[in-house]
């Protein structure tokens, strides 16, 4: 146990406006990846891989409508922390439409010594993205050596909604092992994935936040390579989903747990206003069949309430949230949460499986990708058609946390529960959870915003997995470049 801290925020160099426009603003970043040590386990000190020589990286906070770049410095030595290939890096900005050449692309790194300047459009609606590595075969060795950060994204309608400031909690759950010398271990328990006994929040193993009795909007974002979780209070009351993925949900919904794996972003409200001042509350983990349990990993942290009980402002639980509908109108651009499946031009289904000891999307690897010069697709869809695709987990008793890059997705039937989605991702998602022998059927737009098309990854996100070989691509429009 620790104490609660949130990551720093990272300061921009330089603002301005593209050709002095003050319709377009941009703001300009800069990391630095490079070794550091952090105080994880009490009393040692782990050498880990950060964006600026930190875990969690800086926050890099964003508004719609102020594009970001962030110049990106491989200051990290010649050979990898945790495996013995270079230490070369990719950075993915996940939830962003971004372009092919910005996105992260596996195969797209920078070396040590070199730079990369990657330019973020910051169109789309508010949410909570998170940067990570994103290199090819060896994703879950550099994000679990700390190779992680927040990038929150504003707008008017969530500002005015949802807590600000002090009650808006970004918190990064991530599980590690370590061994007696406080270093990082490292084991895929043969190409399963990676399950550690230690719950870190934003770095601190199970912290101790201190709340005021009012209410918080916590942005949880699960960065484990492979642990999902199942959240829940310790005094059984329910948290408020306010938005998921790739932005607020419509109706707010109330539930006592809720499923979560990599990736995934569920923000919650939590009404701390009944409790009295001293109490503890535990966010604990009911966990998920196929992880593997240690004797702490169902605990995740805890809130100590204090007296004060801070501003009135934006201090209530709403049952519905405006987002603010579609983005490009004139493009035929829909709001994801109104995505209709009559919309869709073609039905695809993509299942994940195991294939000559490798995972597997319909049968193909990366190494399949890579084969053919990285030419083969699963799809080109043009920019802003709509589909329908079901997702099937055909590979029997193992979960996994699928990610479509570029687009959000409407989830809108599981054969499980009922034909109908899980009462929290009635929201936009990026990240669909497939469940031992679940299938799910998304809508997507392929809405590239302004931008041309390209081609974009799609992975499950335990990074295992995506390292060993679930990875397939797709394009949108006009791709060979
Ligand atoms: Cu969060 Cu392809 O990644
Ligand atoms: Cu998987």
């Amino acid at each position: 146990a620790g104490v609660f801290r949130r990551p720093p925020e990272l300061v921009p160099y330089e603002t301005g406006f593209d050709d002095g426009d003050p319709a377009r603003p941009y703001e300009r970043f800069a990391l630095t990846q490079k070794l550091g040590q952090a105080q994880l386990v009490p009393g040692l000190s782990t050498t880990i891989a950060g964006y600026n020589g930190i875990f969690p990286g800086p926050t890099i906070r964003a508004r719609q409508g102020t594009r970001t770049e962030v110049r990106i410095r491989n200051g990290l030595p010649q050979a990898g922390l945790l495996h013995p290939g270079a230490f070369r890096t990719v950075t993915h900005l996940h939830g962003s439409a971004s372009l092919p050449q910005y996105d992260g692309y596996a195969s797209d790194f920078t070396a040590p010594g070199n730079v990369k300047n990657y330019h973020y459009p910051n169109w789309q609606t508010a949410r909570t993205l998170w940067y990570h590595d994103h290199n090819q075969h060896v994703t879950a060795q550099n994000v679990y050596a700390g190779l992680a950060g927040f990038y929150p994204m504003a707008d008017r309608f969530e500002q005015a909604q949802l807590p600000q400031g002090e009650y808006d909690v970004p918190l990064m759950v991530s599980d590690a092992m370590f061994k007696a010398d406080g270093s990082l271990g490292y084991n895929d328990n043969g190409r399963k994935g990676l399950w550690g006994d230690v719950i870190l929040v934003n770095g601190v193993p199970w912290p101790t936040m201190k709340v005021k009795p009012r209410i918080y909007r916590f942005r949880m974002l699960v960065a484990s390579i492979a642990r999902s979780y199942r959240p829940t209070l310790s005094t059984r009351d329910p948290v408020y989903i306010v938005g998921t993925d790739a932005g607020m949900v419509p109706v707010v919904q109330a539930v006592q747990s809720w499923r979560q794996g990599t990736a995934e972003r569920y923000e919650v409200l939590i009404d701390f206003r009944k409790y009295r001042a001293g109490q503890l509350i535990e966010l604990r983990n009911l966990s998920n069949k196929n992880n593997i349990d240690f004797a702490n990993t169902n605990k995740i942290m805890r809130f100590e309430v204090v007296a004060d009980s801070g501003p009135a402002s934006l201090n209530r639980i709403p049952s519905t949230l405006d987002d603010g509908g579609a983005l490009n109108p004139a493009r035929g651009g829909v709001a994801t949460m109104s995505l209709q499946p009559a919309m869709a031009k073609a039905k695809r289904s993509l299942t994940v499986d195991r294939t000559g000891g490798e995972w597997s999307i319909n049968g193909v690897t990366w190494a399949d990708v890579e084969k053919s010069g990285y030419s083969r697709l699963f799809g080109n869809p043009q920019p802003y058609d709509i589909e329908e695709w079901t997702l099937i987990n055909a590979s029997g008793g193992w979960f996994h946390p699928l990610h479509v890059h570029l687009v959000d997705a409407k989830i809108i039937g599981r054969n499980t529960n009922r034909g109908k989605p899980f009462a929290w991702e009635n929201g936009p998602k990026d990240v669909v959870y497939l469940g031992e022998n679940e299938s799910a059927t998304i809508l997507t737009q392929f809405d590239t915003g302004p931008g041309a098309g390209g081609r974009y990854m799609i992975h499950c996100h335990n990074l295992v997995h995506e390292d060993h070989d679930m990875m397939v691509q797709f394009a949108v429009g006009d791709w060979r470049v």
